[in-house]
């Protein structure tokens, strides 16, 4: 009798591919199931997270600015959308006809685009659960506004960086040429406060990080043990980037769907890169993939960057 090996789907066999590699890595996109998108949600939060709060403090500032250079009659979509929660702080001054929110994190979409919708009456709010490494295609009906992507929160950061040329080119594709992109980038700073933001107090990064274990066991089936692994984050300053991993705290195997992992002790898995730019890095991603760095708002310490982009 032949023994059927289970049949595996394609995004299984993605992360199998990652986890059978020289250099172990999962693509950071697992780390937000519902419970990952909370835990990010927490990290904002921390003290030591500047980010979130720092660029929530220049759309506040700046958001008559901005609606300077993005028209009422528009649409504005936003990968990786999260909580929706950045885009109200430019609603007003903008008053766009409809919000397209994207993001993979399904429920947590899905909630967020309704409490929006709740909050307010006038917009259309249309989200997309999707992959933002695919082309985002917007309904028909759509296609007469004109297009702004709104990019928040460093997630670019998160490409390689030819990858974020090349995405950035797609959302050129999507925007054609009467639109842009509002940016949100990280900065390239001290060492000790970049540290310090993935590697929190509380342990709030570890856990996200941690959960993308959980994340992948259910997809997988397996039951890969998170308490064998930790978290470690550093900045590469050389290569201007942060560096996340989870490291195995001992030798263990696993089969899963056929295929035995095995993890030696102190082995690295990677799970996430967040690049940092300067000024200069930002104007020369928009060069490279076809926009036009109109301007850029920087905070009083300049730890963080919001740019417009034109597309023309
Ligand atoms: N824009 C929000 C959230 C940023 S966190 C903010 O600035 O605070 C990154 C978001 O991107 C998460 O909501 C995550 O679910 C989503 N995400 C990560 N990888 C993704 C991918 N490949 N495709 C679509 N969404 C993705
Ligand atoms: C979503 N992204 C920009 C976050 C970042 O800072 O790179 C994800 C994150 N990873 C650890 N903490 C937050």
């Amino acid at each position: 009798m032949n023994i059927k090996e289970p049949s595996i789907n394609k995004e299984q066999q993605d992360i199998l591919d990652g986890l059978s590699a020289e250099q172990k890595f999962i693509n950071p996109k697992y780390f937000y199931n519902h419970r990952g998108s909370k835990l990010f949600e927490k990290i904002t939060q921390l003290d030591e997270y500047y980010p979130t709060r720092t660029e929530l403090g220049i759309l506040e500032s700046q958001s008559k600015e901005i609606a300077k250079l993005i028209s009422s009659d528009s649409i504005i979509i936003e990968p990786g959308a999260g909580n929706c929660t950045k885009i109200e702080y430019l609603l007003t001054d903008i008053h766009p006809n409809v919000y397209v929110p994207q993001d993979v994190s399904e429920e947590f979409l899905h909630k967020s685009a309704e409490r929006l919708s709740e909050c307010y009456p006038w917009l259309e709010v249309h989200p997309i659960v999707s992959d933002f490494s695919d082309p985002i295609v917007l309904p028909e009906i759509y296609q007469h506004f004109a297009k702004h992507v709104f990019y928040p929160g460093s997630t670019i950061g998160n490409f390689e960086p030819e990858d974020a040329i090349a995405f950035l080119k797609q959302m050129h594709q999507l925007v054609g040429n009467n639109g842009g992109i509002l940016l949100g980038v990280d900065l390239h700073k001290d060492n000790e406060i970049l540290h310090a933001a993935y590697n929190d107090e509380k342990g709030i990064t570890a856990e996200f990080n941690l959960n993308t274990l959980n994340h992948i066991n259910q997809i997988l089936e397996a039951d890969i043990d998170t308490n064998q692994f930790e978290h470690h984050a550093l900045y590469n300053s050389q290569q201007q980037r942060i560096e996340m991993y989870l490291r195995s705290k001992a030798k263990q195997s696993y089969k899963i769907l056929g295929n035995t992992i095995t993890f030696e002790r102190g082995e690295l898995v990677h799970t996430e890169h967040s690049y940092k730019y300067t000024l200069d890095g930002i104007a020369e991603l928009a060069k490279k993939s076809g926009f036009t760095l109109q301007k850029s708002w920087l905070d009083e310490e300049e730890l963080f960057s919001v740019s417009y982009l034109s597309a023309n």
